[in-house]
């Protein structure tokens, strides 16, 4: 076994602190697979006076040089968060010939292949396996075991914290912000949440798994993105009526002669496989021509399991180190593949609308759906019209075109008898 590797950690919060303990803590089996010793030399922080437990050995600091400058660090791991100066910090330490580890999701989605292609130039490896689906691993299979497929379809759960937070709501009638704080206290929320709940989070993790799976470039702002905040409690009882569960559903797909990619609400049906994955647990389901259908699952957030593919990361670095092979080159994503609308997708619908209850309204609404081709599946108005002489209507669709839905529901909103759409969910069938 040849001498110790010096590792940097760059943010020492929920992740951060983790790693370094499972560098003490695992540190002989570590060492052993490795075939190198790791010592955590320099932890960065933004507040170095705020008194933290370190292992024995690691300095504390504020100073970014002070780590990214450090000969003795052959190894750089970002567990900050955000895309600046995280991203300035990768580029630094790949400059000055360090390898890199990064949980960064946002970096790896908007600079990933800046940043591989900069690795590469520099001979040192940059891992991100932590960046999605938080202890599952799918970029190492996605980079290696599944390369001699033509990947077609991914559909992800890959957000643990909206899974949890639609869990606890669905099945104990926790309120979003109840659901939202209890998400948080467990490390799985994102340093700003608004990231988890609004959908960011899980459009920066798809952006990543469909740049992987389709070989192309997708960029971050290329995702469709809905989040949760407009999910009621009515919506879940209405999906277990009709027999679904709510979930946020990333969706990556190729079509025609392009890839559409998406993140909203989506009614699943029970029996779907990902329906049952619950609470922190993520799940990606790969669509391959020779594998068919494969899917990864686990816990997608915490510390324990992002700690887990973190130091799964470094060991393999050191490994590549300690036996002087090169790093793997970077992925090719240069198919360069045209993105599609949104407006294109064709699937089922679920729209709950607030309207008078009164005669005719239902034929109304059933006009004008059919008149942009939209075919009703259902219709719910259990609700006693309540003392304003409102009901609440439910409506499923039969597969549509979403451009049509859209339309529809400008027209049904610009009805004297409606007084809102209150939400429009996409429902899957059993392949979404
Ligand atoms: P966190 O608890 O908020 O910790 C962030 C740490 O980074 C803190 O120690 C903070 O310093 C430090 N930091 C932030 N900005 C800095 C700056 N400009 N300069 C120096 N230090 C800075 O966040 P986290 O939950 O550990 O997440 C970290 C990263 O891991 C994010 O990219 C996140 O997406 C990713 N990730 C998180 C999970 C999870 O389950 N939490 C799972 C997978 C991936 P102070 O302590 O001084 O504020
Ligand atoms: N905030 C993220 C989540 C952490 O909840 O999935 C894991 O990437």
């Amino acid at each position: 076994m040849s001498g110790s590797i010096g590792i940097g950690l760059l943010g020492y919060g929920t992740v951060g602190a983790a790693v370094a303990r499972a560098l003490t803590s695992n540190a002989t089996l570590i060492a052993a697979q490795a075939g190198a010793a790791v010592s955590l030399r320099r932890v960065l922080v933004r507040d170095a006076s705020h008194p933290r437990a370190l292992p024995p050995g690691a300095e504390l600091t504020d100073d970014p040089a002070a780590l990214l400058d450090d000969p003795g660090i052959g190894v750089v791991v970002e567990a900050m968060g955000g895309e600046r100066p995280a991203f300035d910090y990768i580029q630094r330490a790949l400059h000055a010939g360090k390898h890199v580890v990064t949980a960064n999701k946002e970096v790896m989605a908007k600079h990933g292949p800046e940043a591989l292609a900069h690795a590469a130039e520099h001979g040192v490896s940059l891992r991100f396996e932590a960046s999605v689906g938080g202890g599952i691993p799918i970029i190492g299979p996605l980079l290696r075991d599944l390369a001699a497929n033509e990947l077609t379809a991914v559909n992800a759960i890959i957000n643990g914290t909206t899974n949890y937070m639609l869990t606890r709501m669905a099945r104990d009638g926790l309120g979003y912000a109840e659901a939202l704080r209890r998400a948080q206290e467990l490390g799985y929320a994102e340093p700003e949440p608004s990231s988890d709940v609004q959908g960011h989070d899980a459009a920066y993790k798809l952006a990543i798994l469909a740049s992987l799976a389709f070989r192309t470039r997708v960029h971050a702002d290329d995702v469709y993105r809905e989040g949760i905040e407009r999910l009621d409690a009515a919506d879940f009882r209405y999906a277990a009526e009709l027999g679904y569960v709510v979930k946020l559903l990333a969706a990556g797909r190729r079509v025609g002669g392009g890839v559409q990619v998406r993140v909203h609400p989506a009614f699943l049906p029970a029996a779907h496989p990902l329906a049952s994955v619950s609470g922190v647990l993520n799940a990606v389901e790969l669509e391959g021509d020779l594998v068919g259908w494969a899917m990864f699952q686990g816990p997608g957030a915490g510390p324990g399991p992002t700690a887990s593919a973190i130091v799964g990361d470094v060991i393999e670095v050191v490994r590549c180190a300690a036996s002087g092979t090169a790093p793997p080159p970077p992925p090719s994503l240069d198919r360069g593949l045209r993105l599609e609308s949104i407006d294109d997708l064709e699937t089922q619908y679920y729209l709950r609308l607030r309207a008078a209850d009164r005669p005719g309204v239902m034929a109304a609404i059933a006009h004008v759906l059919g008149a942009r081709a939209v075919s009703l599946a259902s219709v719910i108005q259990k609700e006693p019209a309540r003392d304003d002489g409102t009901a609440e209507i439910v409506i499923t669709t039969h597969t549509a075109r979403e451009k049509a839905v859209r339309r529809a529901v400008e027209e049904m909103e610009a009805l004297d008898a409606v007084l809102e759409v209150s939400n429009l969910v996409r429902v899957a069938g059993q392949v979404v």
